[in-house]
């Protein structure tokens, strides 16, 4: 498998290839079925792939969540090697990515990076925005790859490459979910066993918002959610969103001109676990 530690050499081996198309996908690693979905759909449609493998400082509020990030590459490798032993993986240290000064830029994202995430997160997609323009540097891909799970992220995502006047596809890829149900996660597996089963209840919420929202009021969806996890002392709900799919302004009131998102996060002990779903027109 090649694993590249640096730019220097990655830009050697893609070179050395000169791709047409360059599929890209980024990640921080502890790699389950859904990054290799991203990785899958990269290989079809391209005639190389890199799959970047880098835990990101500066996009972590929560030091203790950083700390405790799975960090497992040699695994990982593996698991790409499955798929395909012709993937790049570049896996450097931040001084590689970053120079000396390992620092977020901020970017004007405008009022889709306030919400959610941006609201309960603070620095998070300046940390994103920061780690993605410089890996799009490093790379240069034609496209890359990211997941439906983080949506608002997808969305930051296309707006930075508006920002930066990048010339890159992006490509937003279905939630790969666990057999209960459980949206895939690399902090799945800091999980314990009942923590995990109990977990089912985010995507099974999500549903029956999703079997309610033709004939219920948004205030009334809120208020159902916010009852589910009060009775439940494994999981706390940080929050529930139903928001416009466009603009992720929170939605109060439906308008059926509108398409709308859940959106959901919950904590299970020290583990922040977030799905999302779409519910369609208001
Ligand atoms: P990470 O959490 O490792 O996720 C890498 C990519 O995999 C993201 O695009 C994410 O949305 C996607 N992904 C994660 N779980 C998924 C699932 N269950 N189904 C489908 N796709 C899934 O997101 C990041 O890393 C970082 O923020 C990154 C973009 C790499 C910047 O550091």
């Amino acid at each position: 498998m090649n694993i590249y530690k640096t730019q220097v050499e990655l830009k050697e081996a893609i070179t050395l290839q000169s791709p047409s198309k360059l599929g890209f996908v980024p990640t921080m690693g502890a790699l389950h079925d859904g990054h290799l979905s991203l990785v899958e759909k990269a290989i079809e449609e391209n005639e190389l792939c890199v799959v970047s493998i880098f835990v990101n400082p500066t996009q972590f509020d929560n030091l203790n969540d950083l700390k405790k990030y799975p960090r497992t590459i040699k695994k990982d490798a593996d698991l790409l090697k499955t798929l395909s032993d012709q993937i790049l993986i570049y896996a450097p240290n931040a001084e590689d990515l970053y120079g000396a000064k390992i620092k977020s830029s901020t970017f004007k994202f405008g009022p889709i990076a306030k919400e959610m995430e941006g609201a309960y997160r603070l620095g998070h997609f300046d940390g994103v925005g920061t780690v993605v323009s410089l890996l799009f540097d490093a790379v240069q891909p034609t496209a890359a790859y990211f997941g439906e799970k983080d949506f608002q992220q997808l969305q930051i995502i296309k707006k930075l490459v508006e920002i930066k006047e990048y010339n890159i596809r992006i490509v937003g890829c279905d939630i790969i979910r666990e057999t209960n149900g459980l949206a895939r996660s690399s902090r799945n597996t800091r999980l314990s066993k009942v923590q995990f089963d109990e977990a089912a209840l985010l995507y099974k919420t999500l549903q029956e918002v999703k079997q309610k929202w033709q004939s219920s009021s948004i205030l009334d969806l809120n208020g159902f959610v916010k009852n589910t996890f009060e009775k439940h002392h494994l999981l706390d709900l940080e929050y529930f969103v139903i928001a416009n799919e466009a603009t992720l302004k929170t939605a109060i009131r439906k308008r059926n001109t509108n398409t709308y998102r859940a959106f959901i996060v919950v904590t299970a002990g020290e583990v922040r676990l977030i799905d999302t779903l779409s519910l369609g027109k208001g």
